[in-house]
């Protein structure tokens, strides 16, 4: 190998898919940021293709992702979505169309979300200070509760059924279980708290709770708590300082890390990774929220959270050092109160991106590459 060989940065292709309402402004954005981040570091190169697959495409087409579309996604080294969803298109087509069309096949079962309160911005909770609120979640994103498994049965009729059941498999919990003590383990605090529902719901959940004990042997160094559903929402407001990684099912995790992003501020700063830690698929990185409708065309959707999830998706690909950069730059932008409506601030989409990318010259410009 060449001398000059070894000194290339390392290049990654990303695949982008804004999709629907925000999706396209935020993805926009962000791309922009990491593009600033890629020049000013040199230390790696990223590009990007665009997908355009969106509720428009499935009005146009009847599809949301082309035949052979994720084979072609395949090729990438991650993906960045925006968000699915539109007004005049039931969301469970939406959402099963294009979202889980990609997390299944590419069997991207674990999500993780973490928040915390960014310097610069307030937690709704009284007393609930910077470094108080620091939680990763991580959620079963395979089965469970949208596992797809039910049926309609005499639709129309008084007598209509309809069944959703949750499916437990002992492979994917202990997947799960283990991508989560891993996570705990290679935070500070090394506390993991098991949320569960195995009071009422005395298969699934069982399985899930016994599960976690079994792994949780292999993992000696993480505490580890477990906490009811309901019970756990409590906690999180109450003391949220009591907590570090946590995980739950497919739908807990759902409704729990929206409560988590709202405890932290807002849902515009909080980031989803959907990953195959296996790493034969190609991961997706995207905003929790979703495509926002009420605030689409109107340049003041918080950018952040698809900010943050890009600094998750350089972290998955090893640039563990831009990752962290981006994410300061980021905070130190909150810091300065550039912010959206959402976060109290005045600041439109625009601001706050192009804040970003001059704090990023600014601040990491001279770094020698
Ligand atoms: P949403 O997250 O789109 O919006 C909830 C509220 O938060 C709205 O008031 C919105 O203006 C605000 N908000 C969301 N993101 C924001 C941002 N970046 N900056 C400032 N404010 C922000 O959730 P909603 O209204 O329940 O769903 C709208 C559509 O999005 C539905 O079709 C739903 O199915 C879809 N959705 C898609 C998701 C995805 O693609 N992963 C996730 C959640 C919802
Ligand atoms: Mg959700």
């Amino acid at each position: 190998m060449s001398p000059s060989a070894i000194s290339i940065a390392k290049s990654y292709s990303i695949a982008s898919i804004p999709a629907d309402g925000i999706g396209p402004e935020v993805v926009k954005a962000a791309i922009a940021v990491l593009k600033a981040l890629s020049e000013t570091l040199g230390t790696f190169d990223i590009e990007f293709k665009h997908y355009d697959w969106s509720s428009e495409t499935y009005k146009k087409t009847g599809k949301y992702i082309p035949d052979g579309g994720l084979e072609s996604l395949r090729k990438h080294d991650a993906i960045l979505f925006g968000a699915v969803g539109a007004p005049d298109v039931p969301d469970h087509i939406s959402l099963w169309g294009l979202r889980l069309a990609i997390c299944q096949p590419f069997q991207q079962y674990a999500n993780v979300r973490p928040t915390k309160v960014f310097r610069g911005t307030q937690s709704p909770l009284r007393n609930c200070k910077t470094g108080d609120l620091d939680w990763v979640i991580v959620r079963e994103n395979s089965e469970g509760e949208y596992a797809g498994q039910g049926g309609r049965s005499h639709r129309g009729q008084a007598w209509e059924t309809a069944t959703e059941v949750a499916m437990f498999t002992r492979h994917a919990v202990e997947r799960i279980m283990r991508f989560a003590f891993q996570t705990a383990q290679s935070r500070p605090r090394k506390l993991l708290t098991v949320v569960t529902k195995s009071n009422a719901q005395r298969n699934g959940m069982v399985l899930w709770d016994e599960v976690a004990a079994e792994v949780a042997e292999e993992f000696p160094d993480v505490t580890t708590d477990k906490m009811l559903v309901d019970a756990m929402t409590c906690r999180m407001v109450l003391k949220p300082e009591s907590l570090d990684t946590i995980v739950a099912t497919n739908l807990q995790a759902d409704i729990l890390s929206d409560l988590a992003a709202a405890l932290a501020g807002s849902i515009g700063i909080a980031p989803t990774s959907n990953l195959d830690p296996s790493r034969q698929n190609p991961s997706m990185f995207e905003p929790i929220h979703g495509s926002a409708f009420d605030i689409t065309g109107k340049g003041v959707a918080n950018p952040v959270a698809t900010f943050w999830t890009s600094s998750e998706m350089l972290a998955w690909l090893g640039e563990e050092d831009a990752s962290k950069k981006l994410l300061d730059a980021v905070e130190r932008v909150c810091e300065k109160g550039i912010v959206t409506a959402d976060l109290g601030g005045v600041a439109k989409t625009e601001d706050v991106t192009n804040a970003v990318i001059e704090e990023i010259k600014e601040s990491y410009g001279n770094t020698s590459k």
